[in-house]
């Protein structure tokens, strides 16, 4: 007991020592071995080495998981190889990653200008550079949350801006060394001039391979998304500006994403496992609803 009231008196100082750090302006980078932390500590962002690869990637995952689940990726397809790599707002106010401080190997193209423009690591895993001047903090440049990689998180949009024509939409990895898009892709369907209903997909290539059947106001005909649950709630929003899919958390200390894999061709809806320390499968789609929807 007392060793580990000791313990908790230790890491309590340790954590308060270093402050941490969760956003950065132009007067400062983050090279290859530095991270920035959102405030509450639940995530991370740095550069990492997927699978056996060696390349380097910017990626943020889950600060608390011993396992490493990088939902976001940077420079899907544009590793760097070696450890030169360094974050940076550029003198137009936008994101770059610059290898050997000069090439850029991937950037944002926000077209506003900012005075003072900051990245900021949010407490729901987004990345957003936004103005420091401007007031509302919530008006961003650009965020992560608009380009998922292979991940949908809480709060995530999976959708379509009808007014700038931007689609949220998430692709499988490659495979475990290589974070670019793979063969299937999951989005929104809609047709704006027909206001059809909208639907989610996966295309495999750009054959569609599975949708969910239409959304009818309530819910979608066949989805296993829908079933009653006390993790997450819902909502599928649909109006002249937008459409999109979204969840959010029901209860704050659970942990619940949605993965488009490519080994399995299934978008699962993990949990984490706090006794197993482990991802579960919640649900996957389609496997889960084949019976009904699986082919067109
Ligand atoms: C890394 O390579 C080893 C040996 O080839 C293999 O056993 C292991 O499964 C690989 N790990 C990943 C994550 O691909
Ligand atoms: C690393 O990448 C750069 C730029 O793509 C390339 O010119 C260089 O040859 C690469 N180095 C190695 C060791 O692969
Ligand atoms: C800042 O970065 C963006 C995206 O790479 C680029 O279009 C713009 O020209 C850069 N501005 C400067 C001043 O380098
Ligand atoms: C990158 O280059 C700029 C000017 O080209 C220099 O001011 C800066 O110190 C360099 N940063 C690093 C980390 O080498
Ligand atoms: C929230 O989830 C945690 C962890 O699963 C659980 O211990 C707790 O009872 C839940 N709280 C509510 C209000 O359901
Ligand atoms: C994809 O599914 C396989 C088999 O269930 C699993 O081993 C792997 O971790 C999954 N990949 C991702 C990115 O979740």
């Amino acid at each position: 007991m007392v060793i580990v009231t000791l313990i908790l008196a230790f890491l309590f100082l340790f954590q308060t020592g270093f402050s941490v750090v969760d956003k950065f302006d132009k007067f400062q980078s983050i090279s290859d071995g530095t991270t920035l932390i959102s405030k509450d500590g639940s995530f991370e962002l740095g550069f990492f080495s997927p699978g056996n690869s060696t390349n380097r990637y910017v990626g943020i995952w889950y600060k608390n998981i011993p396992v490493r689940t990088v939902f976001w990726v940077a420079n899907r397809c544009s590793p760097i190889n070696d450890s030169s790599g360094l974050l940076t707002i550029n003198n137009t106010g936008n994101l770059e990653l610059l290898y050997q401080n000069k090439s850029v190997v991937w950037s944002t193209s926000s077209s506003k200008q900012a005075t003072k423009p900051i990245v900021q690591l949010l407490d729901s895993g987004n990345l957003v550079l936004r103005d420091e001047e401007d007031g509302n903090s919530e008006t961003y440049l650009w965020q992560s949350f608009d380009y998922p990689s292979d991940t949908t998180m809480p709060g995530m949009k999976l959708g379509w801006n009808l007014r700038t024509g931007l689609k949220q939409r998430v692709s499988a990895w490659r495979n475990w060394d290589d974070p670019c898009p793979g063969d299937f892709t999951a989005g929104v369907e809609y047709d704006p001039l027909r206001h059809t209903f909208p639907d989610i997909y996966i295309l495999q290539g750009t054959t569609k391979y599975f949708r969910t059947g239409p959304w009818n106001g309530i819910r979608f005909s066949g989805t296993p998304e829908q079933r009653p649950n006390p993790l997450y709630s819902y909502d599928f929003v649909y109006n002249d500006d937008e459409v999109y899919f979204t969840f959010n958390l029901k209860n704050k200390s659970v942990i619940t994403i949605l993965v488009m894999n490519q080994t399995t061709s299934h978008r699962d809806r993990l949990t984490w496992n706090e006794e197993d320390q482990a991802w579960q499968i919640y649900y996957s789609a389609p496997k889960d609803n084949c019976d009904r929807m699986c082919a067109e």
